[in-house]
């Protein structure tokens, strides 16, 4: 990578680092989330970044993938609660995620997590094969007492890519698979008091591109404009209600998801609805790795 992707790759993981410490700071008792997330995205675009995919809350057994819509006004109340954000610049993106734990009853299963990832970045250099990365995450979570759930990963990033090969495991997956110089990859273990696999439940509100076509709906015409302002990269259901309006974006989503030309990401829920906490930075593979996602 040249001088100045790098220099994207760095600001990208600054501003997504701002942009999260500054939405756990609005995590509260009584705060609405919705409200949260609409901040979160606001700091990052005032921050000069784009969205890199919707900001996210995802509370107590849920463990990823959950976005508010237009019209949840749904209060934090004593929740495990991760806060998950990506910002972007140039297509160079700075994934990051946090937990807070509002019950004060799980400090442990935050540190496991945590330490998990500490753990992973320790290896963290060219050659390393991935296994050995989540082999790490996994003894580390295991050692606390709970699972690192397993079929939910980290992932390389490339521009205006989100999730490319290599996946980074949570567990000795036995992949062969070596990191490189210069590559960016996102660690993200997940940590959890139950059987440490996640299932999809309940109504998509985050969606991705896949192929965009004509088609005849006006309403869907619009939208589709729309969303070829994302970039690729994905979006939040929200969004498009609060530009055209619920009815819109309802008709329009359904029409797409069904020729095909989006995808759709439902909430990722615990199996055995245990409690899940994760932590995550974008790091940039090097002799000296670097976490780029770092608070200031
Ligand atoms: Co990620």
């Amino acid at each position: 990578m040249d001088e100045k992707e790098r220099k994207d790759w760095i600001e990208a993981g600054r501003v997504a680092a701002l942009a999260r410490d500054y939405g756990a700071g609005l995590v509260k008792k009584g705060a609405r989330i919705r409200e949260i997330l609409d901040k979160v995205e606001e700091k990052i675009k005032a921050e000069g970044a784009t969205m890199a995919f919707p900001a996210q809350i995802s509370l107590n057994e849920t463990a990823a993938h959950s976005c508010a819509s237009i019209d949840d006004d749904n209060m934090l109340t004593d929740e495990v609660v991760k806060l998950d954000v990506g910002a972007m610049v140039n297509g160079a993106v700075g994934d990051t995620a946090v937990t807070i734990d509002l019950s004060g009853q799980n400090a442990e299963l935050l540190k496991a997590s945590k330490e998990a990832f500490e753990a992973a970045f320790k290896l963290v250099k060219p050659g390393i094969s991935v296994s050995e990365i989540g082999k790490a995450i996994e003894q580390k979570i295991q050692s606390f007492g709970f699972e690192p759930i397993r079929n939910l990963s980290g992932h390389t990033i490339e521009r205006f890519e989100l999730h490319t090969h290599p996946s980074i495991p949570n567990y000795d997956s036995g992949e062969n698979f070596k990191l490189e110089k210069g590559q960016v990859i996102a660690i993200e273990p997940f940590a959890t008091s139950g059987v440490g696999r996640v299932k999809e439940v309940g109504l998509p509100n985050i969606f991705m591109e896949l192929e965009l076509k004509p088609v005849r709906n006006p309403i869907t015409r619009q939208i589709i404009k729309e969303i070829k302002g994302f970039e690729g990269m994905p979006f939040a259901r929200r969004w498009l209600e609060k530009k055209f309006s619920k009815g819109m974006a309802t008709l329009a989503l359904s029409e797409l998801m069904r020729l095909e030309m989006i995808k759709e990401y439902k909430p990722l829920v615990e199996q055995s609805q245990g409690l899940v906490s994760q932590y995550e930075h974008t790091v940039l593979v090097l002799d000296r790795p670097i976490i780029l996602t770092k608070s200031k």
